[in-house]
């Protein structure tokens, strides 16, 4: 479990496990780009500005992980209690 947080919308969210970040975003009417939904495609690319994340899918070589720079929302989540996203 983790809290999301969307730094320039001024928001955040509780993402519990099992749960997907774009699940959560999506059901609190927040719009997010996705395609393949699996961690495939890279449509749901997004910015991490803080925290760890835990990664899913099979898009960022192991060394982009590695730099936490960027994460895919339909599928990874957090290491850390918070995840601050630029959105
Ligand atoms: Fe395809 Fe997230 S929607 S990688």
């Amino acid at each position: 479990d983790f809290t999301v947080v969307l730094k320039r919308q001024d928001k955040q969210f509780f993402v519990k496990a099992g749960e997907s970040i774009m699940d959560v975003l999506e059901a609190n009417g927040v719009p997010v780009a996705h395609s393949c939904r699996e961690g495939v495609c890279g449509t749901c690319e997004t910015v991490v500005l803080e925290g760890e994340c835990d990664h899913k899918d099979n898009v960022l070589s192991s060394r982009e992980k590695d730099s936490n720079k960027l994460i895919m929302i339909c599928c990874s989540g957090a290491k850390s209690d918070r995840l601050v996203l630029d959105l």
